[in-house]
Order: C-alpha cells, then sequence, then structure tokens
C-alpha cells in the first residue's frame, strides 16, 4: 500500500443513521459510506484528496466494495487507494485519477463554489486541515485497481444490507443509481442535482431512467447525491428535485426549450449565447450547452441531443 503519512484523514462527516456516513471530501465531492453485518460500501472516492482509505478505516474495519456512480474525476480521485474498485463499463475510459493539475483546478474551484464564495481569495482552503500540495497527489506511481463491471440490476449483499445497482444515464453513459431497500436510501452521485449536467446520452434515454427512479420511490425515503451544494451535508436532496428534472425533461424532449441564465459548474451566470474557449471565455461553454431551468433546478444539456442547433 502506498505510503500515505503526512496525508490528513479528518474529513468533515455527518453519520446519517446507524451504519451510514456522508464524507464531505472538503466540498469537493460526496462519498458515502454504508455498512453492513460483513462488508462495508464506499460510494465514490472523491477527488483524490488526503487519506480516504485511513479515513474509512477510522470508521469500519470491515471488506470494502469500492463503486463508482460514475468516472468524473471528482468520483474517482482517490480509487489507487484501493485494489479494487467496480464502475461502470460506459464510464471505464475516463483516467483514475485525471491529470493532477486539472484535479487542483476543480478543487479549488468547485470549493469555491460550494461556499458561495466566488472571487474569494484562494485562502479559503485555510479553513480545512489539508495542504493543497501534499494532499492532492499524483498517485501515478500506484497500480491501478482491478475494475470489476457495474450492470444494471446487480446487488450488492453486505450482510444484512443489499445495496442494488441501476443504469441512470444523462450526467455520464455509465452514471448509477445505488438503491438501499434495508435503509431505504438512494444515493444517486451526480444523476440528479439541482444543478445538473446532462447530454451523455439522448433525454429520451435519461427522462426514461428519471421516471424509473421515480417509480421506485416507495421503496426509499431519500435521495443523496455525490455533492452537498444545494443542501446540508447528511442531509437528502428535497422532493422537487427529481421532480423538476422529470418536468424539464419531458418539455426538452418535446423540444419546448427556454433558454435561461444558469449558475455555470463554477457559480457564475452563464451567458445566454455560446461563446468559445480560445477567447478566454468559459471553456465549457465552447462544448455547447443548453440552458434550462425550472424552480431550484438547472439542468445544463450538451447541445448534440437536441433537434435544434445550437445558437452561434
Ligand atoms: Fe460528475
Amino acid at each position: 500500500m502506498a505510503n500515505t503519512s503526512g496525508l490528513t484523514r479528518l474529513y468533515p462527516m455527518v453519520q446519517i443513521n446507524k451504519g451510514t456516513w456522508e464524507i464531505d471530501e472538503f466540498d469537493a465531492a460526496s462519498i458515502y459510506l454504508l455498512e453492513g453485518e460483513e462488508k462495508a460500501m464506499l460510494i465514490d472516492t472523491g477527488m483524490g484528496i488526503g487519506d480516504l482509505r485511513g479515513a474509512v478505516e477510522m470508521i469500519t474495519d470491515k471488506p470494502l466494495v469500492v463503486v463508482h456512480s460514475h468516472g468524473h474525476i471528482d468520483h474517482t480521485g482517490n480509487s489507487r487507494q484501493f485494489e479494487e474498485v467496480w464502475t461502470h463499463p460506459a464510464d471505464q475510459w475516463m483516467p483514475v485519477p485525471e491529470a493532477l493539475e486539472r484535479r487542483r483546478f476543480d478543487t479549488e474551484h468547485i470549493a469555491q463554489r460550494q461556499k458561495g464564495s466566488l472571487g474569494a481569495p484562494f485562502n479559503l482552503f485555510n479553513l480545512y486541515p489539508y495542504d493543497i500540495d501534499v494532499d492532492l497527489r499524483p498517485m501515478d506511481d500506484l497500480p491501478m485497481p482491478v475494475v470489476h463491471d457495474l450492470y444494471d440490476g446487480q446487488q450488492f449483499d453486505l450482510g444484512g444490507r443489499i445495496v442494488t445497482v441501476y443504469e441512470c444515464p444523462g450526467h455520464t453513459a455509465g452514471e448509477v443509481v445505488f438503491l438501499d431497500e434495508t435503509k431505504r436510501m438512494l444515493f444517486a452521485g451526480d444523476a440528479l442535482n439541482y444543478n445538473l449536467l446532462l447530454g451523455a446520452v439522448p433525454l429520451e434515454d435519461t427522462l426514461k431512467a428519471m421516471k424509473r427512479i421515480r417509480g421506485m420511490s416507495d421503496r426509499y425515503d431519500g435521495i443523496w447525491n455525490g455533492h452537498h451544494d444545494f443542501r446540508a451535508l447528511g442531509a437528502p436532496l428535497d422532493d422537487d428535485c427529481l421532480e423538476n428534472v422529470i418536468a424539464l425533461l419531458e418539455e426538452a424532449v418535446k423540444g419546448n426549450i427556454t433558454y435561461c441564465e444558469v449558475p455555470s459548474f463554477w457559480g457564475q451566470p452563464m451567458p445566454l449565447r455560446r461563446r468559445g474557449g480560445e477567447d478566454g471565455g468559459d471553456p465549457f461553454a465552447a462544448m455547447g450547452k443548453t440552458y434550462l431551468r425550472k424552480g431550484r433546478n438547472f439542468v445544463q444539456i450538451h447541445s448534440r441531443y437536441f433537434g435544434k442547433k445550437e445558437d452561434k
């Protein structure tokens, strides 16, 4: 195992109920730990700040099943701390971890977004007990974990606690959610969020998947997503989140699009009109997205899955 001395294990975390924790990777991402009688499950591994494995082992010594809600860099970063991980095949092409500089950039900006402190100096990070130059490390020298496939309907028996995997493509093609019927909790990764990025698959497929999640609502009491912006740490999303996304998608697949200004990836309003990244503008805007809003929900959709051409 890699030498992790000197790395922080002091993640903010909340115990949601007996055997379930939300670990906050310093506002970069939310990681969930589910403990059964025989095994524990770790849902996502964050951006890769600090000693996540060490933090988990302070809570449980049960054998770990490490699963990814999807392949984005803020959910797979510390995966090389583990020998085996489970990822949907459609997301296995993404690097684990992503390049250090990209993770550093994202770490700084996501933390700013979640603190609502855009424009604040980067000494914001003094709030947290980590040193970005030490705790966010390359890890390229560590072996890759063995990667197993996640698939729809797959079940993990943690001992008195069964977790079922359901595909929910849209944010990425390999996005999945995890249903824990024992504790009546649904863990959604980035499948659902008040500031939701979609467009990895046709919208009709995402709408169908969202409706299936809604159809399971008699089996869970709350949905916990992969970031705790827009909600308190440990608290589930409010009930309007899924309903608003379904309503937005229903309109979008009919072609009823109303462009709106939404918070960007980094918490700033995005321009209504697309602009290129080459002029120093938002590099994500160059990807060509459409922005929609309903209530508190903002949805950004990659334009390739709209019938209409993106404005230029
Ligand atoms: Fe994501």
